[in-house]
C-alpha cells in the first residue's frame, strides 16, 4: 500500500467501541490508538499534582508539563506517565470520576489533539478511537465510523460489566447516568460528541462484538478498497 490508511472510530461509552476498534485493528493488521486513555493519563497527572478540578488554568498548567507515552499495539496496553506504566490506574474510579472535568478544558484538548495527530501520522495504517476523531482530530480520515447503541442497551452492557467486575449492578441508576452523560457530552462547548457529516453511523444495539468488527471491516473494504 502506498499511503497509510486512517480509520476514525467515535461514539459514546457502552457501544463496545474499544473492543471493536482493537478487533478491527487486528483484522487489518493496523496500529491502534486509544485517545480516551490519553485523557485518562493527563487526568491521573492532574490528580497526582493535587490540582483543584474546578481550576481549569491549573489543570492546563499541569498538562503542559505532562510526560506521557502510549503504545500502538491492540494486544498490549502500554500507557506511560513519567516513564511508569499506569495502564491499570487510569481505569480506576478516581480517574474515571475526574476525566470529564479534565477533558472539558480547552487547553488540554488542544495539547492532546496535537499529540494525537503526530502519533496518528507516525503510525502507518491506524485505527484511532475517541469522541472527536472524525470531527476534529483527523477530519481527513479515510473511513469514519460513528458507533451508537440505545441508552438502554448501553446501560445494560455497563451493568453487566459492573457485575462481572464485582461492583454493584443497579440498572436504573446506570441508565440515569448514561442519559446524564449523553446530555453533557453532546451539549459541551468544546468538541461536543457528534458524528462527522461523512461518518458512517453503525447502531450496535442488536449486534455482538464480532458482528460489529466484521461489519466495519466490510465498510473499510468498500470505502477504502482494502481487503483483509
Ligand atoms: O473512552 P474513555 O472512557 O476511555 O474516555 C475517557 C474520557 O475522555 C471520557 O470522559 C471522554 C473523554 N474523551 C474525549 O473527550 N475525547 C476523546 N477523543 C476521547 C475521550
Amino acid at each position: 500500500m502506498s499511503r497509510s490508511l486512517v480509520i476514525a472510530i467515535d461514539g459514546p461509552a457502552g457501544t463496545g467501541k474499544s473492543s471493536v476498534a482493537k478487533g478491527l485493528a487486528r483484522s487489518l493488521n493496523a496500529s491502534y490508538l486509544d485517545t480516551g486513555a490519553m485523557y485518562r493519563i493527563v487526568t491521573l497527572n492532574a490528580l497526582r499534582a493535587g490540582v483543584d478540578l474546578d481550576d481549569a488554568a491549573a489543570i492546563a498548567a499541569a498538562t503542559d508539563e505532562v510526560d506521557l507515552a502510549v503504545g500502538y499495539d491492540p494486544d498490549e496496553d502500554r500507557f506511560l506517565l513519567a516513564g511508569a506504566d499506569v495502564s491499570a490506574e487510569i481505569r480506576g474510579d478516581a480517574v474515571t470520576k475526574a476525566v470529564s472535568a479534565v477533558s472539558a478544558v480547552p487547553a488540554v484538548r488542544a495539547r492532546l489533539v496535537e499529540i494525537q495527530r503526530q502519533l496518528a501520522a507516525a503510525a502507518g495504517n491506524v485505527v484511532v478511537e475517541g469522541r472527536d476523531i472524525g470531527t476534529v482530530v483527523l477530519p481527513d480520515a479515510d473511513v469514519k465510523i460513528f458507533l451508537t447503541a440505545s441508552a438502554e442497551v448501553r446501560a445494560q452492557r455497563r451493568t453487566d460489566q459492573n457485575i462481572a467486575n464485582g461492583r454493584p449492578g443497579d440498572y436504573e441508576s446506570v441508565l440515569a447516568d448514561v442519559r446524564r452523560r449523553d446530555h453533557l457530552d453532546s451539549t459541551r462547548a468544546v468538541s461536543p460528541l457528534r458524528a462527522a457529516e461523512d461518518a458512517i453511523v453503525v447502531d450496535t444495539s442488536d449486534m455482538n462484538q464480532s458482528e460489529v468488527v466484521a461489519r466495519l471491516a466490510e465498510l473499510v473494504e468498500q470505502r477504502a478498497g482494502v481487503s483483509r
